[in-house]
């Protein structure tokens, strides 16, 4: 089988797992300060915090970001269900805006539009989708128009550059994902990153009790801190990380070239943006088929996500209608792309998916 994701864990992580627990501080600590110093440095930011997975980082920011009860937060329908989970826990309430068909990502005039008629928008939650960075320079003028707090959920997308920079830097917070199907991991984990003084020590109180020091809890906050054998794990994998992306993006490349004369819709990389593949994403004609002719064939295949978010039914509450998105949960599917599969897996795939469409 060629699994849909394959964590890439090996001696270097064994090896900083057993210092921390020889050391004796295995849950939070000077590992985990380690990490989050690594990590800043990583997507050029002042700051990171860490915490205990990518729901909690993101629940974080938005609580550090002061977002709360009787705010409105715009964010994608077309994502994992964190995304709005995170609002709604925060005790806000999301909204949606549509997606652009070839990128998956929030249409930009969509979100203008919505802001425009809603009238009461705090903040945007725009989501990396797929490793993919989303337009910031159009989401960034937008938040400046209207005197939004702009968030970036890059769950998915460790390491994805905007013109040059990386993202994770572009919003008044940002979120990752370390869950082992990611880019890297930690097993569970999450960061925030930011530039903000105010928010790093808003996130960190947040994530230990509303602590300040010394036993002062000056708020009211949660148990969201990472473990320093969570951040041993991370600090391997950051170090991996760029030759993850290489691999991603080299097999992201191949698949293309070899999918190149059958008629499915391959990933857009957009002029200026580095895609970093957390998924390779297709649409495909008669996808759930495909998927069936996969599984056949021993590969691994995946949808991301068969059901819009305003569409499930915690959400029921919501009469938003978002045809794009609706539209393009019945037509993706994700093939492998994570930097286990080689040449050969490449081939089976292509070959797979040629032989489906051979009759059309
Ligand atoms: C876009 C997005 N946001 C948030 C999350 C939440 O991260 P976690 O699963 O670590 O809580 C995920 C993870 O799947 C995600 O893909």
């Amino acid at each position: 089988m060629i699994p849909i994701a394959d964590p890439q864990l090996d001696d270097a992580e064994l090896e900083r797992i057993r210092s921390v627990i020889e050391g004796g501080m295995i849950a939070d600590g000077p590992e985990v300060r380690s990490f989050e110093d690594e990590f800043a440095s990583y997507c050029d930011t002042e700051h990171a915090v860490a915490s205990s997975n990518g729901t909690t980082a993101l629940h974080t920011a938005l609580e550090a970001l002061g977002l709360g009860e009787g705010d409105t937060v715009l964010t994608t329908p077309f994502s994992f269900v964190a995304s709005a989970n995170a609002i709604r826990l925060a005790g806000a309430e999301p909204i949606f805006a549509d997606i652009d068909p070839e990128t998956y990502l929030l249409d930009s005039d969509a979100v203008r539009d919505v802001v425009e008629k809603h009238g009461d928008v705090d903040a945007i939650v725009v989501v990396h989708l797929y490793g993919l960075a989303a337009d910031m320079n159009e989401f960034q003028s937008i938040a400046n128009e209207y005197d939004l707090l702009l968030i970036e959920d890059a769950a998915q997308a460790h390491g994805a550059e905007y013109h040059g920079s990386r993202v994770g830097s572009f919003g008044d917070a940002a979120c990752f994902s370390f869950y082992p199907t990611k880019n890297m991991t930690t097993a569970e984990g999450g960061m925030i990153t930011t530039d903000r003084d105010d928010v790093r020590d808003g996130a960190k109180r947040f994530v230990n009790h509303g602590r300040s020091d010394n036993y002062q809890h000056v708020e009211l906050g949660h148990n969201f801190r990472m473990t320093s054998v969570a951040a041993a794990i991370g600090r391997a994998q950051l170090e991996k990380l760029p030759e993850f992306t290489t691999a991603r993006r080299q097999n992201a490349a191949a698949l293309n070239e070899g999918l190149r004369t059958i008629p499915v819709d391959t990933p857009t990389e957009p002029e200026g943006r580095k895609h970093v593949y957390h998924q390779y994403t297709v649409r495909a004609g008669r996808r759930d088929e495909l998927m069936e002719h996969l599984d056949t064939a021993d590969i691994g295949s995946g949808v991301y996500y068969p059901t819009c978010i305003h569409k499930q039914p915690a959400y029921s509450h919501l009469s938003a209608q978002l045809p794009i998105a609706e539209r393009t949960t019945d037509a993706v599917l994700s093939l492998p792309v994570h930097p286990a599969v080689n040449d050969s897996d490449i081939e089976t795939i292509t070959t797979a998916v040629s032989d489906f469409y051979s009759n059309d």
